[in-house]
């Protein structure tokens, strides 16, 4: 498979940062500013991001964001119905298509369950998508709430995310251990962002929390007691409430909350749940998705497309090999689906479970029947199964636990090669002296 990509900077924001902005004189607004944030706030989210980034100078750029903020009450609220424009624009940051789909689905859903294969940015995408709910709307009114099977997957998992992803892109507020805190206009510290994990058994572990706006973000939820899952219907009770659940499968649990979960998104006649699987073999780096650069990891390690991050073919072959096809392990943490309790989602949708195939390298990469026609590759040694691997008990405990730095050799780029990707983003940091240049006016025409 191959890669073109033009040369460009690593992480690149379209957006100024917060503390850039921070500076601004008050009472400086100008009447073309608030006109051109008006227009934008009424454009799809795709034109209006393309129109934010080609059609307006950095210097512009500041001025008509803290507009945007005083129509909206947030800096970032261009971005309220983008929440992967918001990563891209305002983290600066790339993403697959999968994970694109995901965040960009929690707009216009109640639940967005997402069963996945292993290492395919689960927990990468779950933290941007809090930074990026509790960035997009007035401070005080939404709150994003964390969760996972174990305290351990919520601390050491998301939140290093979280903790990281604030300070690097300038957002306002600061992040403690599980906690991100903003601050709000009478000079509090807001928490608009919390991480917990309850006991299974705890009834009253999701109830009493009630916001204009409220994110639940369920991690590893395939582990998730049905008391807790049950539980987080009593979040979700009206006004601007949303879930995204997402994890892998359990392999031997036949009726878990999550499984639950993903079979009425897969129902049309649940049109507020939706059920977004992705299974290994949709990782970038199998497929031949054209993924851009990663802009996750630290200064100072070569350009690598995130694709390397992502599963590919010798981890897909390899898990098959020890396990074989049919393997409880292999179908949920590879294809993503749940080996027992009715067949989980693939089969309903396909309506049955589809074979475990030969792959074939796809002839055009980076397009939609590219990704989702995948097709597997048969292992290239016959299926032996590992001594003992055929037992449930005897599978590897530990799920969740990547980091970038582990992922990626880094000296496996040193030699000067790059591999391509496509970019994302263009950074345009616009000086916040620019609003002097506007004429003052009185009054907003935001509806
Ligand atoms: N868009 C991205 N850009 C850069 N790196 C990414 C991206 N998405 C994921 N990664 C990296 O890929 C690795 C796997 O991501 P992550 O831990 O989110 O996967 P996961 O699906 O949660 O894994 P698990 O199934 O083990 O829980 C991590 O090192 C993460 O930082
Ligand atoms: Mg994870």
């Amino acid at each position: 498979m191959s890669r073109t990509q033009p040369e460009q900077p690593t992480r690149t924001r379209v957006a100024p940062s917060a503390s850039k902005l921070q500076h601004a004189r008050p009472g400086v607004v100008s009447r073309d500013a608030a006109n051109v944030a008006d227009i934008l706030l009424r454009l799809p989210p795709t034109e209006r991001r393309n129109a934010f980034k080609h059609h307006l100078t950095a210097r512009e750029r500041a001025v008509v964001m803290t507009e945007v903020e005083r129509a909206t009450g947030s800096l970032y609220g261009l971005w309220r119905d983008s929440p992967s424009g918001f990563v891209e624009d305002v983290l600066g940051e790339s993403l697959w298509s999968k994970q694109r789909a995901v965040l960009d689905a929690i707009v216009d859903h109640k639940r967005v369950a997402v069963p996945a294969g292993f290492g395919v940015g689960k927990t990468h995408l779950a933290a941007r998508a809090a930074v990026w709910f509790t960035n997009v709307y007035p401070v005080g009114t939404a709150l994003c709430i964390t969760t996972a099977t174990r305290f351990r997957q919520v601390q050491r998992q998301l939140w290093p995310h979280i903790r990281k992803v604030v300070p690097r892109a300038g957002l306002p507020g600061y992040c403690d251990t599980v906690q991100y805190k903003m601050p709000d206009p009478y000079g509090n510290d807001f928490v608009a962002a919390y991480g917990f994990s309850a006991p299974a058994n705890d009834e009253a572990a999701m109830q009493g929390i009630h916001m204009p706006h409220l994110l639940l973000i369920v991690d590893e939820a395939g582990g998730i007691a049905p008391m807790i899952g049950h539980g987080t219907n009593n979040l979700l009770t009206g006004g601007h409430a949303a879930m995204l659940a997402i994890g892998n499968p359990a392999m031997d649990d036949p009726a878990s909350w999550f499984e639950e979960l993903c079979i009425e998104g897969d129902d049309p006649s649940e049109p507020t749940t939706v059920t977004i699987p992705i299974s290994s073999l949709d990782s970038p780096a199998i497929t031949g998705e054209l993924a851009p650069y990663c802009t996750d990891c630290p200064e100072g390690v070569a350009r690598h497309s995130l694709a390397d991050h992502m599963p590919d073919q010798d981890w897909v072959d390899r898990t098959i090999r020890s396990y074989g096809e049919e393997h409880p392990y292999v179908i949920a943490k590879v294809y993503a689906r749940f080996p027992k309790g009715g067949g989980g989602i693939a089969s309903r949708r396909a309506g049955s479970r589809p074979p475990c195939p030969t792959r074939t390298p796809p002839a055009t990469v980076g397009t939609a029947s590219a990704t989702s026609a995948w097709r597997t590759r048969r292992p290239s040694t016959p299926s032996a199964k590992v001594p003992g691997s055929g037992s449930v008990s005897t599978l590897p405990p530990m799920v969740g636990m990547n980091s970038p730095c582990t992922a990626l050799s880094v000296t496996r780029w040193s030699s000067g090669t790059l591999p391509p990707a496509l970019p994302t983003t263009t950074r345009c940091p616009s000086p916040r002296s620019s609003l002097r240049r506007f004429t003052p006016r009185s009054a907003s025409p935001m509806p």
